[in-house]
């Protein structure tokens, strides 16, 4: 089976979200209790993924460099890249090509947020063969890339941002591809925003019969943190959620140590040293349940 590396890109400008994003990058705002990229990471890290490149702009890589560092104290391999001018998701893949090397790469745009049982996802990782991309069903098809299926519920064709309506079925910024796919990316043409656009490349994998989509199904929720509305409805879901079960999500300490990055002392060594405060209780509670549970 092919490895599979993650990127996150955590570029743009954020401008839609103009004051909140007049110093930090978008990214790096909050969702709740912790800066937004934590889901993203955590997202790559329960579909087993631990090698990681994190691309944004030349400006903003130094905050996530202080932020995650290497990643070894996670049990993860970080690395950085920049992207200097936003051109494209697609970009991202041009970006990543000798970090992606040989591998499969599962690339998740750093303000999309999912919630739900992750089975899907590390299956459909496992299973790639060129390239899979999830759809999940939305009230406004115009604001993302749109796919359409036919009869046979086979991909029929891609749009970026459709003016008239192909179907409801929007692609999430989450997205596996085999290595050939820095070469086709090279391939693109800037869009009319100037972008090489993602939807591109997912339909020069499906020309070529290559390109799976997966469904998400109802019970799984994908976020959007675009506009100040989405960005608080993300907070008040994960919010909701965490009160309800006093279940953090998105903690990825707590990723780490239930996937097995890290080994229980690695774990404890890292969170002693962290500030006072209840996510390092919950960091603590969380480990001490987790003994429980195995010596009961
Ligand atoms: C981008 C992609 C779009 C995708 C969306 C998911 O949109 O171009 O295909 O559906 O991310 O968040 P943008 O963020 O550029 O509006």
């Amino acid at each position: 089976m092919k490895k599979t590396k993650g990127i996150i890109l955590a570029g743009g400008s954020g401008s839609r979200l103009y004051p909140l994003t007049s110093v930090y990058s978008k990214q790096l705002l909050a969702v709740y209790d912790k800066p937004m990229i934590y889901y993203p990471l955590s997202t790559l890290m329960l579909a087993g993924i631990r090698d990681i490149l994190i691309i944004s702009t030349p400006e903003m890589l130094k905050w996530y460099r202080t932020l995650f560092k290497d990643g070894s104290h996670l049990g993860l391999n970080i690395s950085y890249a920049e992207q200097n001018e936003p051109k494209g998701i697609a970009q991202a893949i041009i970006i990543g090509e000798k970090f992606i090397g040989k591998d499969n790469v599962m690339l998740i745009l750093g303000d999309n947020i999912f919630y739900g049982d992750f089975t899907e996802i590390r299956d459909a990782k496992e299973k790639n063969l060129h390239s899979t991309i999830f759809a999940y069903y939305v009230k406004d098809p115009e604001r993302y890339g749109i796919v359409a299926f036919n009869t046979n519920d086979k991909p029929k064709r891609l749009i970026e941002k459709p003016k008239k309506y192909i179907s409801s079925y929007a692609v999430v910024g989450l997205y596996i591809y085999d290595s050939e796919s820095p070469k086709i990316a090279r391939s693109l043409k800037p869009s009319a925003r100037g972008e090489l656009e993602i939807t591109d490349l997912n339909n020069a994998y499906l020309e070529k019969g290559r390109l799976e989509v997966i469904k998400l199904g109802r019970g799984f929720a994908w976020l959007d943190t675009g506009t100040p509305e989405s960005l608080l409805d993300a907070s008040n879901f994960i919010g909701t959620i965490e009160s309800r079960q006093s279940l953090k999500v998105g903690c990825i300490e707590e990723v780490s140590l239930r996937m097995g990055f890290l080994k229980r002392s690695e774990y404890d060594s890292l969170v002693k040293n962290y500030p006072d405060s209840d996510y390092k209780k919950y960091l603590i509670n969380i480990a001490k349940d987790i003994k429980n549970r195995e010596n009961s």
